[in-house]
């Protein structure tokens, strides 16, 4: 599935199940277990420790989390940040926001930079894994690079996505850009 802002939840209140926990956070079972194949590549590799900072959003989660930005940020880059409730991928379950212990940059662009950061973006995809929110693509995701939100697709999509040098999933699906609601 596709969520971006012209593709809410249906409903928009809805919640997936099952869950399972990474480190406390939860996440669609199936994200869960991809999640954790993820950190354990990561750690092998000696690019860190995955923490999942943010996993799945409920409808009302994600009610204070666009408040709190837009509150911060005001309407416009507060809204290329937080997704509307009803309209964000973590609500679907399928969404990480991870970070590296002791490798600093949480939730921040310069995560691009560290270690961790660049070994996911060029490893997430044999777990199954996509950086959703490329640096350049608001005009079709709608959001700022956030080089800590990942998507969890499955590992075939992924490196179908990966082969095709795809730059969004709205591209790589043939979907209408969503810049606005
Ligand atoms: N940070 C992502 C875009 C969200 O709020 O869903
Ligand atoms: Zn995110």
């Amino acid at each position: 599935m596709v969520v971006n802002k012209q593709r809410p939840l249906n409903p928009k209140t809805y919640a997936p199940k099952p869950l399972a926990f990474v480190n406390g956070v939860p996440l669609f079972k199936d994200a869960a277990i991809a999640l954790q194949q993820l950190a354990a590549g990561m750690k092998k590799a000696g690019a860190g420790n995955l923490w999942l900072n943010s996993g799945y959003r409920s409808y009302a989660t994600q009610v204070a989390v666009h408040d709190r930005q837009v509150r911060a940020l005001g309407l416009t880059a507060g809204e290329r940040l937080a997704a509307r409730p009803g309209y964000s991928e973590h609500q679907t379950g399928l969404a990480a926001d991870v970070s590296a212990l002791g490798q600093g940059c949480v939730i921040q662009v310069c995560f691009a930079k560290t270690k961790a950061g660049k070994w996911l973006a060029a490893n997430s995809w044999q777990y199954g894994w996509i950086l959703r929110y490329q640096d350049g693509q608001t005009a079709t995701t709608g959001y700022q690079f956030e080089p800590w939100h990942f998507r969890f697709v499955g590992v075939e999509v992924a490196t179908d996505y990966r082969s095709k040098q795809s730059k969004s999933l709205e591209a790589y699906w043939g979907l209408s850009p969503a810049p606005n609601y």
